[in-house]
């Protein structure tokens, strides 16, 4: 989709400003970034492309039609929507947002779309719509949905809007599906930046009840460039499941990082589990794989070394959310486990 451009939304959060920068340093794609603000997103993460030709930013929220409106003003050729609630944590304790952007802003996003026109709309979705796995087994993308928090079911219902559009209006729809990510970048909530965080702050590493639940590890760089793939060639009416072939239990996870800051395993915390909390998530992502010869490329190992230094490298970047608004929604939540 060179020299086209791409409505980005949710770009000043962790898979969207990765992913900006990557379509920017690979393509000449015009992106324009709208975003909402919210306490996730982060116009620090896209400094250093401030007055970068091909890069617009919009404040704007796809759950607002006027907004919404305002940001197809400019011809569309390709959509991809990021724009989410994406911590389960939080949809626990409160799944109102989640309801409105994830649900709604997308339903108004499509219907924009449909109105003004666009060759490509790409929702972001997640493995997370197929529920859990028990201990063998891997999701496809002909698995039936079985979301189990208000997150995964928000995202589910969120797919099947956009493929309804794609059904009866004919809009060019594509979904893609993926498991957990990590990388530079990412708030401080989520496993990996909070356990390095914590780590090198010699606090307590929360592990949710025995640890043994396992996630399926894919760098941000893998994701981002499958998704600059799909949106050149993926096919509209189709499901893309994308995953890092890398399954490990949270306990690993917690060894790993401890292992490269050099800290002891008395830092770890069993804490009450997560209710709902789903075992376990592996992705098949032959598919992708085979119709759109897309390989995932950063090793495990070495992709965490790379993102533990950079949070290293990064401390005032999420010291300052950490001592922002985040610190009393952590403290809060983590006091009453
Ligand atoms: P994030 O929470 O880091 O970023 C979300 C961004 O969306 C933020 O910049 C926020 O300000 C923005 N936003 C929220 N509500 C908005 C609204 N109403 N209007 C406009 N902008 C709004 O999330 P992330 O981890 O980067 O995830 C991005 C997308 O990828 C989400 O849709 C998520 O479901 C999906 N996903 C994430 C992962 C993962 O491991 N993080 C894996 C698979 C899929
Ligand atoms: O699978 C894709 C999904 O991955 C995305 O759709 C979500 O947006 C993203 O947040 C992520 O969801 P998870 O719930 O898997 O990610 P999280 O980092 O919150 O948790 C990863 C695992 O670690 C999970 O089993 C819960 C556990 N955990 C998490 C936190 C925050 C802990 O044990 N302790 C913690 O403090």
């Amino acid at each position: 989709m060179d020299s086209r451009h791409i409505l980005v939304t949710g770009g000043c959060g962790f898979i969207g400003s990765n992913f900006i920068r990557h379509m920017l340093s690979t393509s000449n794609t015009r992106i324009t970034n709208m975003d909402k603000l919210t306490y996730a997103g982060n116009l620090e993460n896209l400094k250093d492309l401030e007055g970068h030709p091909f890069y617009t930013f919009v404040r704007g929220d796809i759950a607002d039609e006027a907004d919404v409106e305002r940001a197809f003003k400019t011809p569309v050729d390709g959509v991809i929507n990021f724009a989410a609630e994406s911590h389960v944590d939080r949809s626990i304790i409160n799944p109102d947002a989640f309801i409105r952007t994830n649900i709604y802003g997308t339903y108004r996003l499509l219907e924009q779309a449909r109105k003004k026109g666009t060759a490509r709309f790409l929702q972001v979705s997640t493995d997370e719509v197929y529920g859990s796995l028990g201990e063998t087994g891997k999701f496809r993308e002909e698995t039936p949905l079985a979301p189990n928090s208000p997150y995964s079911a928000s995202k589910a219902a969120a797919d099947m809007l956009a493929m309804a559009y794609h059904k009866t209006f004919g809009l060019p729809v594509i979904i893609t599906r993926c498991s957990n990510n990590y990388g530079p970048y990412q708030f401080p909530e989520k496993l990996i930046p909070l356990l390095v965080s914590n780590a090198l702050e010699d606090r307590d590493l929360p592990v949710y009840g025995d640890g043994l639940n396992v996630r399926d590890w894919i760098h941000v760089k893998d994701h981002c460039a499958a998704l600059a793939r799909v949106l050149e060639k993926g096919v509209p009416g189709n499901i893309y499941n994308v995953g890092g072939g890398n399954e490990r239990t949270n306990l690993e996870i917690v060894e790993i990082i401890l292992e490269i800051v050099g800290k002891p395993r008395t830092l770890i915390r069993h804490v009450q589990d997560r209710p709902g909390h789903d075992r376990r998530y592996a992705i098949d992502s032959t598919k992708l794989r085979r119709e759109l010869g897309f390989e995932v490329s950063v090793p495990f190992r070495s992709g965490m070394e790379e993102t533990v230094r950079w949070y290293v490298e990064h401390r005032s970047w999420w010291e300052r959310i950490k001592t922002g608004e985040y610190l009393s929604y952590y403290e809060t939540w983590y006091k009453n486990r």
